[in-house]
């Protein structure tokens, strides 16, 4: 089938690939002349693991083309999906200008029938502000709009793509259930969620804000450790082992961001108070993420007795979690910020997202960037572990010769660090 995707960011260009070796012919289209230009040539212009290899496989196969202009991309095509940004507004709530922008243009260049399906997250009744749009746009146009949500994952975005969970499907009517059938016909039958619209578009919110909060009681049980003496990764085992609870999301840590968490867990409460319901508990998880990053720079500066002015800071990791580029709302760079702010002076490392960083932190100077982990450790007074990358754990110790370490991401056995005479301070235990 053909099949056009508006917006060739992580989920546009992650599900025009995966839909490409699915058998579909896909067209990509987006108005960043750059991107589309260094995907025709092959290049990928984020960091996905194994998305290269991928592109290079069905561009050979012919399944896939990428282009800036959507009428082209729209010939031949019923389903279009829109997969461009929802960041978060002034106010809190999704900001759908570029969604509402897209359905326009759809509108505006269509002469054949269209299923308009939303695959950006996006707030309870988008879908009927599409719908109305696209009326008063183009009355003529034959279309119908349905509710395809994203559940992949930033740095496993393939594997989450082709053997997802659930496949959450929301339509009004056979012919959209059945493109969408189509579609996905290579997955079984029980990965495909049929329900309606709205339902489909809050089952995206809710299950990120189940996952925030996750996140958030560990972190706060992972402070109540450590102020009582117990140990957070015995603890989050034992409950783990609990089938109710699940042993996924009991990491403790700096706190969630990303591109996801933090703006979706905004908008679900802001359609909330419009519609006047209570959202308590996820109000709450807002308030504790934030005061985390404060509880981050308060452990940071007890370590170094108050004194943070003029220090020698490496921090490792930027992304806001590993095998990604990607510092939207990194907890990371909000701590780097801080720090930089309290005067110290920071040597950054991270595999994949020192360029975005350099952007976000062009304000100041007292940061230098090293791709050799080892380089950034270099004289430091204190090696903070931001981001959970995997290599961090294969460090050599013996090359290091700071001796004070604070564990953001609790990657290393306390007992063994201070055995090889570390300072090791993590989270949620004795240090
Ligand atoms: N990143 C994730 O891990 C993830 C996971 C699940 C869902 N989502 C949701 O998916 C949506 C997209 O997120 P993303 O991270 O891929 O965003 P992104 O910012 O990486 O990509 C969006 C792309 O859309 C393009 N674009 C914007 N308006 C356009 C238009 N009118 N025509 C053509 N192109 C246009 C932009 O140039 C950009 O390349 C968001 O709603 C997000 O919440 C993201």
């Amino acid at each position: 089938m053909k099949i056009t995707v508006i917006g060739s960011g992580y989920v546009g260009l992650v599900s025009g690939i995966c839909f490409a070796k699915l058998g579909h012919e896909v067209v990509c289209v987006d108005k960043d002349e750059t991107k589309i230009s260094k995907l025709k040539s092959g290049v990928i212009p984020i960091f996905e693991p194994g998305l290269k290899e991928l592109l290079h496989e069905v561009v050979a196969a012919k399944k896939i083309s990428f282009t800036t202009n959507l009428r082209e991309a729209l010939n031949g095509s019923k389903p279009v999906f829109i997969a461009v940004g929802t960041p978060q507004d002034e106010d809190g709530s999704a900001d759908l200008s570029y969604v509402l922008s897209a359905a326009k243009e759809i509108a505006q260049l269509s002469n054949s029938y269209k299923l308009i399906i939303t695959k950006s997250t996006v707030p309870a009744k988008t879908g009927a502000k599409i719908k109305k749009l696209v009326l008063e746009t183009n009355p003529s146009l034959d279309f119908a709009v349905a509710s395809n949500p994203e559940f992949l994952r930033e740095g496993c975005a393939i594997n989450d793509f082709m053997n997802p969970d659930r496949i959450v499907i929301g339509v009004a009517d056979e012919k959209s259930q059945k493109i969408l059938a189509e579609i996905y016909q290579k997955f079984s039958p029980q990965k495909l969620v049929f329900t309606d619209i709205i339902t489909a578009e809050l089952i995206k919110y809710a299950s990120n804000s189940f996952l925030a909060t996750k996140i958030s009681f560990i972190n706060e049980i992972a402070d109540l450790c450590e102020i009582v003496g117990g140990d957070i990764k015995q603890l989050a085992h034992a409950i783990g082992l609990d089938s109710r609870i699940g042993e996924k999301f009991l990491n403790p840590g700096p706190g969630f961001g990303g591109s996801c968490f933090p703006k979706d867990i905004m908008a679900i409460v802001n359609v909330a108070q419009e519609n006047k319901v209570d959202l308590s508990l996820i109000n709450s998880v807002i308030a504790s993420n934030k005061n985390r990053k404060m509880k981050m720079l308060a452990k940071i500066s007890a370590i170094l007795d108050g004194k943070i002015t003029g220090k020698k800071i490496a921090l490792l990791g930027l992304a806001f979690k590993a095998n990604t580029d990607d510092i939207r709302y990194s907890p990371a760079i909000s701590i780097a910020k801080e720090l930089l702010k309290e005067g110290a002076k920071i040597s950054a490392h991270d595999f994949e997202a020192i360029e975005n960083s350099k952007h976000e932190l062009t304000n100041f100077s007292e940061i230098e960037f090293f791709d050799d982990v080892y380089e950034a450790m270099k004289d430091a007074d204190l090696i903070v572990i931001a981001t959970e990358w995997p290599q961090y754990r294969k460090l050599d110790f013996t090359k290091i010769s700071t001796r004070k370490i604070v564990d953001l991401r609790n990657l290393f056995d306390a007992k063994k660090m201070h055995e090889t005479g570390f300072e090791y301070f993590y989270i949620g235990g004795k240090s």
